[in-house]
Order: C-alpha cells, then structure tokens, then sequence
C-alpha cells in the first residue's frame, strides 16, 4: 500500500465528528509510530504545522520539541501568539528562537529578491539545525505539516522551504500525520483540536515572509512600517469578516519615497501598496472588487497611524500579469 496515496474510499472531513474520529485514528498512530522518542517540529505558525504541533502535543505531549524562529520578518504580533498559543495554553515543550538580528545583518544591503530568499532559506536552516543539533541526539523523528498537495505538487518528495535543507548527519524518521489532508480538511482537525479561529483561518504567508513584502534593500524603520500597515489591514478585513474569505490579503512597501503632506507640512515619506487576490492554487488570481468604503477606511488609518506613510494604493493586477507578491 502506498503510504503517500490518498484512498478512493477516504471521505472528506468535513463535519467536527469525522475531525474527531481522525484524530483519534492519528493519536494512536503517532503514539504507536513515535513511542517514547522525541520528535522536533519547526513550528511556523502556520496553519500546517501548528495543526500538526497539536495534534502531536495531544499523542506525545513534552516528547515533541517545537522549534519557533522568529527571523524578524513575522507579521505583527505572530511570533507572540505561536508562544502564548503553544507555551502557555497547550503547555507544548517550545523552543523560542529570536534570530531577529541574524537574520537583518545577513540581509543589510541586499536588494536582489531571490538573493534576499537564498538567505532567508539558508539562515533558516542554520537556525533550526542548530537547534536541532542542542537537542541532538535524543530525537528520533522529524515532523512536518506536509499535506497532499504538496505531495501531489512534487511527486512524493516535499521540497520544504524550512526543513528541506538539513544535513545527512542529523537522521531522523518522518512523522507526517495530515499528508493525505487538503487544506480545508486540516482546518477543520485544527478547530477541533482547539487552536485560535485567526490561526486556523491564516492566509498563505511566504517563507520569506515580510523580507519579500519589504521591498528592495530591506531597512529596520521600513519593516516596522510595513508591519504597523499590514497589520492595519489584517483588523480591517477582519472587521469586515472577510478573514478566510478572501485568499491572501497584505501591504508591500517599496524602497523609494513620494511627496506628501500632513498637518500642513511637506513630506517625504513612503507609499503602501495594498494587494489581496484570490485564487485556487496560487498559479492564476483575480483582484476581488472590495468595498470602496473598507478600502479608503484601510487607506486613511494607514497613511495617518504609521509612522513614514503618506500614501496608499490598492493593485488592480491579476496574475498574470502580475505576480503575486511583488518581489
Ligand atoms: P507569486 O508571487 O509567485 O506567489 O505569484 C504565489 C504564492 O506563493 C507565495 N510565495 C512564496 N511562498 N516562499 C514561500 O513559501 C517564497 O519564497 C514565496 N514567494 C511567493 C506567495 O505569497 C503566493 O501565495
């Protein structure tokens, strides 16, 4: 039988009974699979693998190590929530990695986009491996937040931006426990298995992250304008109950400055681009017509809350002919 086939037969978890009956199904397994090793888990905060962190704190408890690093370029208030989620309401064995200034002084001048990628994903690596070798040799197994598309996508092997680059020295066992579930089936197991609505009903975010949102040569005042707009944006569209409803909304902030005025003074100081699309599988999307209202409300509490803003504007490109980042 292969493991990485989903069966005919697998019904679609749709309801919290089927969420329930498959939990239980992949506690066993895990508990069976894992036994009393430990397993290490880089822990996003994404929906992927902080279901599958739960999942696992629910099979193995304190035996799973969760990885957090937070390289600098998390949206606002992310990093705390993974930490006050896993650490203080699940009680999850967490290590927090604040790799904050690692990862901006690699990134200091760089402004070729895939350059600033190739760091990050190297970096990233370095960090987690590092920590993996502190806990070393007592962990056995390595679990991931794979799922079925990304086994589809890339024919049985995950090509994981995160994990996918760690050494032959560091062995450990695959634990994959939602490989066979599409996205909207992980999110159901999430919500039974108590995780925040925000968490489980989060957009794609790029590995990258706010590296690639923050345009051109990455700066310390430009990123933290970016994650003051960004989060901005987030509470507006969740506001409008929109959180899960539109694919991927977020602000872009480019390196060059425009002129503006506030309280009678000229300035210069720099424009957010506002972006949100949405899409199947992220190869083609469509700007969705938001309401005009929700736009210029966004739009004016950017431009007068954050610090360095004095204009916005909303993309109007489908993909193609736009990409959907910007870098
Ligand atoms: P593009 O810009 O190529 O984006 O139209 C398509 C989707 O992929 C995400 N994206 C990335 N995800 N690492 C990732 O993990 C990356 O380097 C990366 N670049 C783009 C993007 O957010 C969108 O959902």
């Amino acid at each position: 039988m292969d493991l990485n086939k989903r069966p005919d037969d697998m019904a679609r978890i749709t309801t919290p009974e089927l969420a329930q009956a498959f939990i239980e199904e992949q506690v066993a397994a895990c508990r069976e699979q894992i036994g009393d090793k430990k397993a290490l888990l880089a822990l996003s905060g994404g929906v992927d693998s902080s279901v599958v962190a739960a999942l696992l704190i629910k099979a193995i408890g304190k035996q799973l190590i969760c990885v957090h690093v937070n390289h600098g370029l998390m949206r606002k208030g992310e990093s705390e929530q993974v930490v006050d989620v896993f650490r203080n309401q699940l009680d999850a064995n967490l290590v927090y990695v604040d790799a904050t200034d690692r990862f901006l002084s690699l990134l200091d001048g760089v402004a070729e986009p895939e350059a600033k990628r190739k760091i990050i994903g190297a970096e990233f690596i370095r960090v987690f491996e590092e920590e993996a070798r502190k806990v070393g040799d007592e962990v056995s197994f390595l679990a991931q937040g794979t799922i079925y598309p990304d086994i589809l996508e890339s024919d049985g092997v995950k090509a994981h931006h995160n994990v996918g680059g760690l050494p032959d020295d560091l062995q450990f066992e695959l634990c994959e426990p939602v490989r066979l579930l599409y996205k909207d089936e992980v999110r159901v197991i999430g919500r039974e298995l108590g995780l925040p609505e925000n968490m489980v009903e989060r957009q794609p975010f790029p590995g990258p992250g706010l590296g690639v949102r923050c345009l051109g040569a990455i700066t310390r005042d430009r990123l933290e304008a970016l994650r003051e707009a960004d989060a901005i944006l987030r509470e507006e569209f969740a506001a409008a109950g929109l959180e899960g409803k539109v694919w991927q909304y977020f602000v872009s902030v480019p390196d060059f400055r425009v002129t503006g005025v506030k309280e009678g003074k000229r300035l210069y100081e720099w424009p957010a681009f506002i972006r949100a699309v949405n899409t199947v599988d992220a190869m083609t999307a469509e700007v969705p017509e938001l309401d005009w209202a929700l736009l210029k409300k966004i739009g004016d509490r950017i431009a007068s809350e954050v610090n360095g803003i004095c204009r916005v504007l909303y993309d109007l490109t489908p993909k193609p002919c736009g990409t959907i980042e910007f870098e």
